[in-house]
């Protein structure tokens, strides 16, 4: 998919570049991100809003891959940008990023991060629960400003891949619960408050779904609310922001819709829901994080020692694992590989891959078919691009592996690769330990 393909030496090419040439200059793990793909992922979204006629934002969920290039193409794409935390809007900062396009997310924002959030003047705070409501109000009146806030609201809908879940009262740490009246309650608070001006109300189902009715339950929610608030605080909403979730493919069993079909779900939903009431059409606001990135990732690693057991598995080792993705280890999530230099070769053996992590739960594949594999071989597993580089770790002291951009056969390196140097850094030694020697 996106500019892949396999070359006349029988190797993977993205971008016009050939990964084994990609692994031989930059080292391995690499991840490697195919920067059309990236930026045709977020024009689907924005052609999609266009035609709906509706006037909206697509905010990028930077918590999936979040880095100074990263902002940058959000930036010159025209997106808002979702941060969850100072690092993230410190990134987005540096970058260069408008803040008034900032949207800043957290259940548990510090009083520091407000700070920094309200000197960089963004563009509005989603605000989670009571004690942030207050505390925004208190700090804003202190400081003299108005700040914009959507309330992140719970609306009883939990969208899992295949299925929706919906709830009377749903168990999580995020939001202001619909049914027992907290979203109400704070939509009054918000909207008396002379010092924050209520924007609208934000809603988040999910992740990696793949269809449409989580949204449309949780937009009816929504809006029945946002009539609610009409009659009893003569509340309008200018904003309604749908969140993230959309899913993608990592593997051929995985059905994602295309981001056309999401957003006419939504804009179909909003407009119809929202003129039998009579309320006039708001903002749309989405957060797509995952399918903006995740196809467009693919981690290149080198095959290392091999591990034989007769009538049982043979597993690969290959230079990375749960350190640069740790979505298998913690999700059980599944992924596709291939051998880069071996593109040609029919695939012979079932093999299991296997990280270098000292932990028998740091296995990146489990039965994957694929040509004999040889050490020095380039393993590529695809679709890593989102949670991948933001969750990586360094577990067992392990250096977090370079990013690379690829487009039109040209690299650039976006992310350096850590050093041991760069693993110590924050190391101090104890004085009192050198004392007694
Ligand atoms: N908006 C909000 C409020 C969110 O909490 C999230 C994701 C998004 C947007 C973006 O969702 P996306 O479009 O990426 O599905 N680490 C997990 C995923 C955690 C998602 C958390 N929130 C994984 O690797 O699958």
């Amino acid at each position: 998919h996106g500019t892949s393909r396999v070359n006349e030496k029988g190797n993977l090419e993205i971008g016009g570049c050939d990964v084994t040439q990609l692994a031989a200059t930059y080292g391995t793990p690499l991840y490697v991100y195919d920067e059309a793909l990236i930026r045709s992922k977020c024009r689907a979204y924005i052609d999609a809003f266009r035609q709906s006629g509706f006037a909206f934002q697509v905010a990028y969920a930077s918590k999936a891959f979040c880095t100074m290039a990263m902002c940058k193409l959000v930036e010159e794409e025209g997106m808002s940008l979702d941060v969850v935390s100072g690092g993230e809007l410190y990134t987005a900062l540096q970058a260069g990023f408008p803040a008034e396009r900032i949207h800043f997310h957290g259940n548990n924002k510090s009083i520091e991060e407000i700070h920094m959030a309200l000197d960089a003047k963004i563009g509005c705070f989603v605000v989670d629960n009571f004690y942030e409501l207050a505390t925004l109000d208190e700090i804003a009146q202190e400081r003299d400003e108005k700040v914009a806030v959507l309330l992140r609201v719970t609306p009883g809908v939990e969208a899992h891949t295949h299925e929706y879940i919906s709830t009377g009262q749903v168990d999580s740490k995020f939001g202001f619960d619909v049914q027992n009246g907290q979203a109400l309650e704070a939509i009054k608070y918000a909207h008396e408050s002379k010092q924050l001006h209520l924007l609208g109300v934000h809603s988040h189902i999910g992740s990696q779904i793949f269809e449409a009715e989580g949204f449309i339950v949780a937009i009816k929610r929504l809006i029945e609310l946002l009539e609610e608030a009409r009659e009893q605080h003569g509340f309008i909403s200018e904003v309604l922001n749908v969140g993230g979730g959309f899913g993608i493919r990592y593997v051929e069993s995985d059905t994602p819709l295309t981001a056309e079909t999401y957003i006419k779900a939504i804009t179909d939903t909003v407009r119809d829901e929202m003129t039998q009431r009579q309320l006039p059409l708001p903002e749309l606001w989405i957060e797509p994080g995952r399918s903006i990135v995740g196809d467009a990732g693919t981690t290149l690693y080198r095959i290392g020692s091999h591990k034989h057991i007769p009538n049982v598995r043979k597993y690969v080792a290959v230079d990375g694992g749960m350190t640069d993705n740790l979505r298998p280890a913690l999700y059980q999530a599944v992924y596709e590989a291939a051998i880069a230099n071996k593109m040609n070769a029919p695939a012979t053996e079932q093999v299991s891959i296997a990280g270098k992590c000292c932990e028998s739960g740091d296995m990146l594949i489990w039965d994957v078919m694929l040509p004999e594999a040889d050490a020095g071989d380039i393993l590529a597993v695809t679709s890593t691009g989102a949670y991948g580089y933001s969750m990586s770790n360094n577990y067992n002291r392990i250096a977090r592996p370079a990013v690379v951009f690829v487009k039109e056969g040209e690299a650039e390196l976006v992310v350096k690769r850590e050093t041991y140097q760069d693993v110590v850094s924050h190391d101090l030694l104890p004085k009192r330990a050198q004392l007694q020697r």
